[in-house]
């Protein structure tokens, strides 16, 4: 199977391709031929029926035409008709996810995605096994974001309070990017994972060394690799600049000014409390929109992150 991108359409790697691909070249070109034919005869009959000459008398009228205004509307109707059919069939193939599909977690939350498998393991960014099918169960922990993978051809909004679902069939190993597609806040557009499909082995060797990410790894290890696995770099620098938290770049030990007026050094208590419970220190000049840790990172995570903030100096 050719998988490579076209000037329409991104890589196709699942086994939707076919009748996605398919469709949308038939309505492109058709639509193409119609507004062709529309805006050529249009053009013609503005030039042919031109009014030349002051004194050149108006057209005579024709009122109507059956045997042109029955294929007119039959023709086209046929076509919707074979649309709506085709179109069903494929929307019914993409909501129901076969019995035997293997189901991972996706959770959502301004910005980032976290990936969770039955085995345990956890990851950023998502990995799966080729030839077999998948279902994600997907849910947000704030805002509307919609799960988008273009090279498969799956979309589907990701919601606060519900679980919905996408599942496919991925058909070819590689790498291929992940997008949030709704507007989601100020960092949307970087709200960017990717998918990896891996040979069933290689996925299996990678599902043994994840469900243990922290071990053999020192705190400050662990934590700079949880920095970016939970997403706190998508709102915290380590660089010292502001992005939409305070950046984590010599923070440990300073005193905060607190937006209720108060002030609190930047201890392990500190920074615990501001991954459990956000809301209630946030600091002078930062909105509160952080969402809570609590029941996410392990006691083990939260350690590990305060490890590698205070080695931040
Ligand atoms: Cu999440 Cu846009």
């Amino acid at each position: 199977m050719d998988s490579s991108s076209t000037f329409w359409l991104p890589t196709k790697a699942s086994t939707f391709t076919g009748h996605i691909d398919t469709f949308f070249y038939v309505l492109m070109w058709l639509s193409l031929f119609f507004f062709l034919a529309i805006v050529i005869a249009m053009g013609v009959f503005v030039y042919k029926y031109w009014r030349k000459r002051p004194d050149q008398l108006a057209q005579a009228q024709i009122t109507h035409n059956a045997h042109l205004e029955f294929w007119w509307t039959f023709i086209p109707l046929i076509m919707v008709i074979v649309f709506f059919f085709y179109g069903f069939k494929g929307f019914l193939d993409m909501n129901i996810a076969p019995a035997n599909a293997m189901q991972i977690k996706v959770r959502a939350q301004k910005w980032s995605w976290a990936f969770e498998y039955p085995e345990g393991a956890s990851s950023d960014t998502l990995v799966v096994p080729v030839n077999h099918p998948v279902e994600l169960v997907m849910f947000s922990r704030d805002v509307l974001h919609s799960f988008f993978v273009p090279a498969f051809r799956v979309k589907n909004d990701v919601i606060p309070n519900r679980y919905t679902r996408v599942w496919f069939h991925a058909t070819t190993t590689g790498t291929f990017p992940v997008w949030c597609a709704e507007f989601c806040g100020t960092n949307h557009s970087n709200m960017l994972t990717a998918v990896r499909v891996l040979e069933f082995g290689d996925y299996e060797n990678w599902l043994k060394g994840a469900s243990d990410p922290g071990k053999g790894l020192a705190p400050v290890e662990f934590g700079k690799l949880l920095y970016t696995k939970r997403g706190c770099s998508s709102c915290h620098t380590l660089d010292g600049s502001k992005l939409v938290g305070p950046s984590w770049k010599g923070m440990w030990g300073t005193s905060r000014k607190l937006t209720s007026g108060l002030s609190v050094t930047a201890d392990e208590n500190y920074v615990r409390n501001s991954m459990m419970n956000p809301q209630g220190e946030v600091v002078e000049g930062f909105p509160p929109v952080m969402p809570p840790f609590k029941g996410i990172l392990s006691d083990k995570e939260v350690d590990a992150l305060i490890a590698f903030i205070q080695s931040l100096k």
